[in-house]
């Protein structure tokens, strides 16, 4: 199946990041938000984000521009009528997906595959809310997108060969090295990672060690490029809130139970950087 228009739903810090590769990659990116406000923060972060690749002469300044040029915003779902494939990256809550699911099938093309960047999610449900099971798939991304070389291909009991094929290729087309895992809680990445995540979070909450210390134990002890509290921030509290919640729900074990630290971060509005506070302090918020 050959893949010339890419849809990307949500314009947040995932979804911007994988319409900005696709465009680069050369293929003509719809991206939508849920309102104007939303979206003009959004294509601004793309925009920013291309012209320090420029800055920083990774990028060449006729690349840039025709890469924006094939970057289309909409806050209109229906925009996607004319899409080969549509990659979901809206909030981590299974019920909103679901629901952005069946309104994709109804407007894609009979043809048109359709993914989400679930962290945690089960697929399958998401590809039961549609009439087309075989022609949905998950395709996860790391953050920053333009920055992280992995994506990670979940096949559910349902994903048809043609499908997985059609995810591997366009994966590979925009740079990325595909890993394969079955359509369970966490897939392969998160899994392994969350479970750190929770622990640090809890060492910080019985006061075991400083967030300076417990990041240093990880850079330097273990040569991790971030500590798992400053990595929580560069994910978002609330994302990682929704993965914990999404994998304790599932497997019912302890070791992903959210701590309540987490849980009073995420309630008090400060989840990362994204908001410019969360284990540490950030210059720049935006204003979530
Ligand atoms: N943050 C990470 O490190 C990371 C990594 C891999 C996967 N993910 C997954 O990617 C998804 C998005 O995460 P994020 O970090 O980009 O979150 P984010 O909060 O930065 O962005 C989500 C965006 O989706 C928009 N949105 C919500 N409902 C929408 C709708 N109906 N239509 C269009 N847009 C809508 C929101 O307005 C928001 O801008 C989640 O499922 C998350 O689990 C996140």
């Amino acid at each position: 199946m050959e893949i010339r228009q890419v849809g990307v739903v949500g314009c947040g810090q995932m979804g911007g990041g994988i319409a900005q590769v696709s465009a680069l990659a050369g293929y003509r990116v719809v991206v939508s938000e849920i309102n104007a406000q939303l979206l003009a923060r959004g294509m601004a972060a793309i925009a920013a984000f291309l012209d320090k690749s420029t800055a920083r002469g990774n990028l060449t300044p006729s690349d840039k521009d025709a890469a924006m040029s094939r970057l289309q915003g909409t806050t209109d779902m229906k925009d996607f009528n004319d899409c080969d494939l549509v990659i979901e990256a809206t909030v981590e809550n299974l019920e909103l997906k679901k629901k952005i699911f069946g309104e994709l099938d109804k407007i894609c093309p009979e043809h048109a595959v359709l993914a989400s960047n679930t962290s945690s999610l089960s697929i399958i449900d998401m590809a039961m809310a549609t009439s087309r099971p075989d022609r949905v798939l998950g395709m996860h991304f790391f953050n920053p997108v333009p920055v992280m070389k992995l994506l990670e291909l979940v096949r559910t009991i349902a994903t048809s060969d043609d499908t997985f094929a059609a995810g591997k290729s366009f994966g590979q087309s925009i740079g990325k090295t595909v890993i394969v895992t079955q359509d369970t809680p966490g897939f392969i990445v998160n899994r392994l990672l969350v479970p750190q995540l929770l622990n640090a979070i809890r060492m910080l909450e019985t006061g075991v060690a400083t967030r300076e210390d417990i990041d240093a134990g990880l850079t330097l002890g273990l040569n991790h490029p971030m500590g798992p509290l400053a990595l929580s921030d560069l994910i978002g509290l609330d994302t990682v809130l929704f993965i914990a919640n999404s994998l304790y729900d599932e497997f019912k074990e302890a070791q992903h139970a959210p701590p309540v630290l987490l849980a009073r971060m995420v309630t008090s509005g400060r989840l990362g950087r994204k908001t410019g506070t969360g284990f540490y302090e950030y210059g720049k918020s935006r204003n979530v």
